[in-house]
């Protein structure tokens, strides 16, 4: 479609228009790099621009896109692109957090309504889904994709970009989406951002590209390339990578954009000069050139010197305004600039119940001991904490549309749901931390959350005096946004221990103490594990925060989240996923006893304090009647597996019932366990479900030696369960 109008466009350009379309210039509303681009508005009126990002708000896009449009010669329309990546001005929990809902419809709406809200404002392209696995929680970009699972991953890309294209990008409500950092990004060597990545292709295909192919099998218009090396090439600069797999291979027919700068920082890899590099990325097969201008400033040079061929160019082109016809922009450049839709559709009443709803499906209650939740609305509550009366740190990062201060406070939050609303004590207790570099560091928006003018021990003392008052402790602490996200990298996994001082003090007061926790990332929470009776992660919830927490804490809310990344004991152990090889000397005991000679460490056990699939209820769910409809499945069939879950506690609640798969015997090592189906269940108190799976032959595929993708006769092991601990065990056989 559109190959005629596209060449007849073509034909009208001049090479300078051409590079001009492949040029995609930051506007700096928002910084989410280190350079800024220059001359913006000159180059557009040069026809120099090909798009824009980083710009929002129907006003200020319709003037760029009039230059674009009325004094450019050929009068072709901007692209404008944004980071929506959990929301828009209604924000959602982070990723990480949303991921934990475990359901697919609610993320997928989740995209929807970013979608909604951001073309309503201008923009047509959102620089979404983050599909990067990642298996090390040092990695702060950790917060912005579905954590450490290469299945559930995938599902996930899949229904963001359902959620923000509808299949139908003529529409004037969805965006085109850009699936991210194409590859392999959430690998980075010691969990440093921007670091060198080097994997084997069989991990590489088995654990980490699915997901990114689970978007493009999906429809997601663009790909966008990613900082680091592949096999010793920058991303940026891969043929093998952008080509022969993304295209040749996986039939992707979009356009690939690089990241910031991208191309320029092929030189810091140490590649070429900026003529060379910029020449190879766009061979590559790279189309548009994130603010680096090395596509702009040196193509028509490497054109002269046979470096390139004005096919390669014009391939690149073509895909950029096909892009732009897709979206309707030719029809009418202004298709996104309704004042009326920017007034009506964002951040609407109904759209904030939507994302406190959300906030509350994503939290997982890691610990409820003598069930100090929920809390009785009656109940005297000591609020303390740095994070109890912050707005700026409830989206979390990447939020570059929230009007941050109209999000919901923890404080806030309680008051409103509690009918007494004097009954809801609050101090602040500590600073974020005692270092006061990390603290600035960690707290770029957080001007909220100022160093306070008062001692660590004044600040104490004045919590210690309201705990005195109270009849529960709700301890609000850990990272603040900026603690996690791009370029935010820790060694140390821990809350802060400013922090973790305030809540030992508490703990001693006697008082039951509720630990509410703020974080994008799995953290090191063995101490906290030990010594507080309840915790629950609240991730970072998004504008409704503090509702969606008042609803969790007070039990309007049964939490049913569950853990997408496995939460360490401690950071040696990363990088720690469940789906794990057996390797060739494994632990004989399940009780974390040492086996000399064993895979092992000498000071701390294999296990994780949190697997992945991990998450408590305030009801209890038991499993039964584990039952396989057949115990050998030949190689075009089907196998149907059914379990009993009955809701045993006091309260209704919502249970993810997983599946997972363990191939016994390989040509190649497999995983000890994999998951390969989930089922979140709404299960009234006292009542039994029956849960069904459908497992195929796809299911059972991996990539040999060969790279084919194939599934092997033999025996299969299945298991199901509440988390990825799950021991309720049957097996199957595939014939040929
Ligand atoms: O989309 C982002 C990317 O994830 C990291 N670098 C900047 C881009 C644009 O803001």
């Amino acid at each position: 479609p559109f190959e005629a109008q596209v060449d007849s466009i073509l034909n009208l350009m001049t090479i300078e228009e051409k590079l001009g379309q492949l040029n995609l210039p930051s506007s700096g509303d928002i910084t989410t790099g280190a350079s800024e681009s220059s001359n913006v508005a000159k180059n557009i009126e040069d026809g120099k621009v090909g798009g824009l990002f980083n710009i929002k708000t129907v006003e200020k896009i319709r003037e760029v896109q009039k230059i674009a449009v009325e004094k450019s010669r050929l009068g072709i329309p901007l692209i404008f692109g944004m980071d929506v990546i959990h929301g828009y001005k209604t924000t959602f929990p982070i990723p990480l957090g949303l991921s934990a809902s475990w359901d697919m419809e609610m993320i997928e709406k989740t995209a929807r309504v970013a979608a909604t809200e951001a073309s309503a404002d201008g923009i047509n392209w959102t620089f979404s889904p983050m599909v990067d696995i990642s298996r090390d929680a040092r990695w702060g970009r950790v917060s912005e994709g579905s954590g450490e699972d290469t299945y559930y991953g995938s599902q996930v890309a899949r229904a963001m970009v359902r959620g923000y294209q509808q299949n139908d990008l003529t529409a004037n409500n969805t965006l085109l989406s850009c699936v991210k950092h194409f590859a392999l990004y959430g690998a980075s060597e010691a969990g440093r951002d921007y670091n060198t990545v080097d994997m084997s292709r069989i991990r590489m295909y088995n654990e980490y590209l699915p997901p990114y192919k689970a978007a493009i099998d999906e429809g997601v218009g663009s790909v966008m390339a990613s900082f680091n090396e592949v096999d010793g090439v920058p991303a940026t600069g891969n043929k093998w990578l952008l080509t022969d797999l993304l295209r040749d291979d996986w039939g992707f027919d979009g356009f690939v954009v690089t990241d910031y700068t991208g191309i320029e920082e092929m030189v810091y890899h140490g590649v070429g000069d900026l003529q060379q590099v910029s020449a190879q990325s766009l061979k590559a097969g790279s189309d548009m050139d994130m603010v680096a201008e090395g596509f702009l400033n040196t193509l028509k040079q490497s054109l002269e010197d046979g470096k390139v061929s004005i096919n390669d160019i014009d391939t690149a082109v073509k895909r950029i305004l096909t892009a732009k016809y897709q979206l309707g922009l030719f029809d009418d450049p202004y298709k996104y600039c309704d004042v009326n839709r920017a007034k009506t559709e964002i951040f609407t009443q109904e759209n904030r119940d939507f994302a406190r709803t959300v906030g509350a499906e994503s939290m997982v209650l890691l610990k409820n001991e003598n069930q100090t939740l929920p809390l009785k609305k009656s109940s005297t509550i000591a609020l303390i904490g740095p994070l109890a009366n912050t707005s700026v740190n409830m989206a979390g990062t990447w939020s570059v549309a929230t009007d941050q201060e109209k999000s919901k406070t923890v404080l806030d939050g309680l008051k409103s749901v509690v009918n007494d609303k004097a009954n809801i004590l609050y101090a602040k207790g500590s600073n974020v931390d005692y270092d006061l570099e990390l603290e600035k560091r960690a707290t770029m928006f957080g001007k909220d959350i100022p160093r306070d003018g008062r001692s660590d021990k004044q600040l104490l003392d004045e919590a210690l005096a309201i705990a005195k008052k109270a009849d529960v402790i709700v301890a609000t602490l850990g990272e603040t946004a900026e603690f996690s996200g791009e370029s935010s990298s820790r060694t140390n996994l821990e809350i802060p221990q400013a922090q973790k001082d305030l809540l030992n003090a508490l703990l001693k007061t006697g008082k039951p103490v509720v630990l509410v926790l703020f974080t994008g990332r799995p953290l090191v929470l063995v101490e906290e594990n030990e010594t507080v009776p309840a915790i629950l992660n609240a991730w970072f919830p998004g504008s409704e925060a503090g509702l969606s927490i008042a609803d969790v804490l007070f039990g309007d809310v049964n939490p049913s989240g569950k853990l997408t990344a496995t939460f360490p004991r401690n950071v040696g152990q990363i990088p720690i996923f469940y789906n794990h090889k057996n390797t060739g000397r494994p632990l004989g005991n399940k009780e974390g006893k040492f086996e000399k000679f064993k895979s092992n460490y000498i000071d701390v056990r294999n296990e994780p304090l949190y697997p992945f699939g991990y998450g408590l209820s305030y009801t209890t769910f038991e499993y039964n009647n584990l039952k396989i409809n057949n115990s050998t499945i030949t190689m075009d069939g089907k196998i149907n597996i059914t379990v009993d879950v009955t809701n045993t506690g006091n309260y209704d609640g919502k249970e993810v019932i997983q599946l997972y798969i363990k191939d016994v015997v390989g040509s190649v090592t497999r995983p000890v366990k994999e998951l390969k189906g989930f089922k979140k269940a709404f299960i009234k108190k006292g009542e039994t479900q029956t849960v069904s799976f459908d497992i195929s032959v796809e299911d059972l595929k991996f990539y040999n030696y060969d790279l084919d993708f194939v599934a092997e006769p033999g025996d299969f092991e299945i298991f199901v369960g509440t988390n990825s601990d799950a021991s309720l065990k049957t097996s199957f056989k595939l014939t040929k």
